[in-house]
Parts: structure tokens; C-alpha cells; sequence
């Protein structure tokens, strides 16, 4: 099948790189907003050349950013072409219209990489519900804040100090607000509530608290009671509604959240009969989230439909944060 990319940055090199050489995935255009001779004759620099173009059936969307990702979307599934993407920001503002549209229109829309890069979580997650009703779900859904954690737990260092040093590494953007204020774990803990409680949360309300006024001084007295910090983000299927937070949280040194090193991901989620599966890996990242992205063009090949696509309902968020424990 033929592949339209919407953006060639980080990701977007990934996806080229894992679709070279394929017969199955051919990705024949590339949308770019400047000249790129790297690109050859992949490059356009007009939507409309890939949203006409009849031998395109998927569009991967790799741009980020709300605007104009959302319109580009919305086009490509007008024009009856599956839609994958890895853009967790319009997924979650924009979760009941790109999902209303895709079963409007007959198509997949599918976002595996959007949340947890690399890790098969939505896809799992999705799975699960064929056989069993997933009640609870959440864990370590963020990178960067989880690098700043564990290396404030490992040597007495100031929160400034540590973020300094995870920009330097790439982990943290120049802006580090959306990670360490919770709005990039809100977003993914809102479209994997919804898919995972065939729900409609919003994320503007899920009550959300960051890591930005932790100390060394806390982390030292939580060391001291046998704590470890983790930012968590929760979700539980509720009488009504769907229960959502996301807090720094005190887990136990012996837990499975309090081992995870550097800028790993562990999302989990409880099925009533299954119980605990946790999925453990890279939630960022050039290859890792290419490889998400790619799976999920792979089934649309393989004929699976879309599995955000099913009847939905409103889905109030009842209630804000507990402290612990988590499962
Ligand atoms: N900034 C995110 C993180 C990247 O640190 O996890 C992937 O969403």
C-alpha cells in the first residue's frame, strides 16, 4: 500500500527508514513545509497533492501540533485514506470528531505511537478488551519527568540542576513545561481512557499536578520512609463516568513503578478477570516511535479495521486524585 507522510522530521526519517526496501509499504510522497533535495521526488509541499492522489491509501501523520495536523487529517479521511498517526496532541483535543469522521467515512484512524513511543500499549490495551472489561489503567507515562525523578532519587540534586541536564540530552524540550506540568501524560491518559472505556473525557478535565515544585528536600524524606516519587497517571472505569489524575505519587520501593530507570515508560492496565499486564519500554524516540507508527500501517494493510472506531459515550471525569496505592 501506498504511504502519504505528512511531515519528515525525527519520526517521520524513522518511518522512511523502516519502510525502505518493503513491497508491502511504500511510502510514494512526502509533504514538507521547505525544499528538501534529500528527499528527491518524495518531496510536495501542497496537502492537495497527496489528498487527491488516488494511489495513496494511508496518510501518516508525523507533523505534530494541533493545526494544521487536524485539517490534514480530516481531509485525507474525506478523501477515503486511513489515517495513521503519532500526534497525541490532536488525537486528545480532537478524539470524537477524528473518531465520528473515521466511522463517517470508512476508514481506520489508528494512533498506537501517540502514546508510549515504541511500547505496544494501545494496541494491548485494545486487545484486552475482545475478552474482558479493563477497569483501571495508567503507570509512568512520560520520559522526561521520569529521567528527573529517578536522578533526584540516585544523588542529592535541585530540580533546576536536573532539568538543565535533561535538556542537554535531548530528553526535555527547550520549553519543558508540557512535560513536567502533566499536559503531555493528560493527553495520552485521555486517549487511552477513551479507548480503553469506549469514552468521551476531555482532557481539559482531568485534574493534573506536575513535578515542578518537588525538592531534593522531599525526595530525601520520602527516601527516608522507604518511597520512591513517580509522576502516575490514573484511570478507572467509575459508576457513570471514568475516575482521572495525574500526581506525583509516592510509590513503594519494592514496587514495579519504583524501578524504572531513566526516560522509560511502564503503563498497566487491570482487567477484571486478566488482572496486571504492564508494558515496559521507550516511550520516545526517532525508532521506537516509527515503529509504532509503522506497525499500525501494517495491520490497516492487514485488513484490520480501526479500533478507535466504536460507539462511544460522554464519559464525565468524576472525581481528582488519591494518593496511593496505585494497583
Ligand atoms: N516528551 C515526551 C516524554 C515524549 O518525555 O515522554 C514522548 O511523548
Amino acid at each position: 500500500m501506498n504511504i502519504g507522510l505528512l511531515g519528515c522530521g525525527v519520526v517521520g526519517g524513522g518511518i522512511l527508514d523502516f519502510c525502505a526496501g518493503r513491497e508491502d509499504l511504500t511510502v510514494t510522497k512526502v509533504l514538507v513545509r521547505r525544499p528538501r533535495p534529500d528527499l528527491g521526488a518524495l518531496a510536495v509541499t501542497d496537502i492537495a497533492d497527496i489528498v487527491n492522489d488516488e494511489a495513496i491509501g494511508i496518510v501518516a501523520e508525523v507533523m505534530g501540533g494541533l493545526h494544521p495536523a487536524y485539517e490534514y487529517i480530516c481531509a485525507a479521511m474525506k478523501a477515503g485514506k486511513h489515517v495513521v498517526t503519532a500526534n497525541k496532541a490532536v488525537i486528545s483535543a480532537y478524539y470524537p470528531e477524528l473518531t465520528g469522521l473515521a466511522r463517517e467515512c470508512g476508514v481506520s484512524l489508528r494512533c498506537t505511537a501517540a502514546v508510549g513511543g515504541g511500547i505496544p500499549w494501545l494496541t494491548n490495551l485494545e486487545r484486552c478488551k475482545r475478552l474482558d472489561s479493563i477497569c483501571e489503567l495508567g503507570g509512568i507515562m512520560n520520559g522526561t519527568t521520569n529521567f528527573i525523578m529517578d536522578a533526584m532519587h540516585a544523588s542529592p540534586v535541585s530540580f533546576p540542576e536536573i532539568l538543565k541536564q535533561a535538556q542537554e540530552l535531548g530528553y526535555a524540550e527547550a520549553d519543558p513545561s508540557a512535560d513536567i506540568d502533566g499536559d503531555d501524560v493528560r493527553r495520552k491518559l485521555t486517549i487511552s481512557a477513551n479507548i480503553a472505556f469506549d469514552a468521551l473525557v476531555q482532557e481539559e478535565d482531568i485534574p493534573m499536578f506536575g513535578i515542578r515544585t518537588v525538592t531534593d528536600g522531599d525526595i530525601r524524606a520520602f527516601k527516608a520512609h522507604g518511597f520512591v516519587c513517580k509522576l502516575l497517571a490514573t484511570a478507572k472505569a467509575a459508576e457513570g463516568g471514568v475516575c482521572a489524575f495525574i500526581e506525583p505519587t509516592l510509590v513503594d520501593s519494592h514496587d514495579l513503578e519504583a524501578a524504572v530507570p531513566k526516560n522509560f515508560n511502564l503503563i498497566t492496565y487491570c482487567g477484571e478477570k486478566v488482572g496486571r499486564h504492564s508494558f515496559f519500554g521507550q516511550g520516545a524516540g526517532r525508532y521506537p516511535t516509527a515503529f509504532n507508527a509503522v506497525e499500525d500501517c501494517l495491520d490497516i494493510v492487514a485488513g484490520k479495521p480501526g479500533f478507535y472506531t466504536q460507539a462511544m459515550k460522554p464519559a464525565p471525569v468524576l472525581c481528582g486524585g488519591e494518593a496511593h496505592p496505585y494497583y
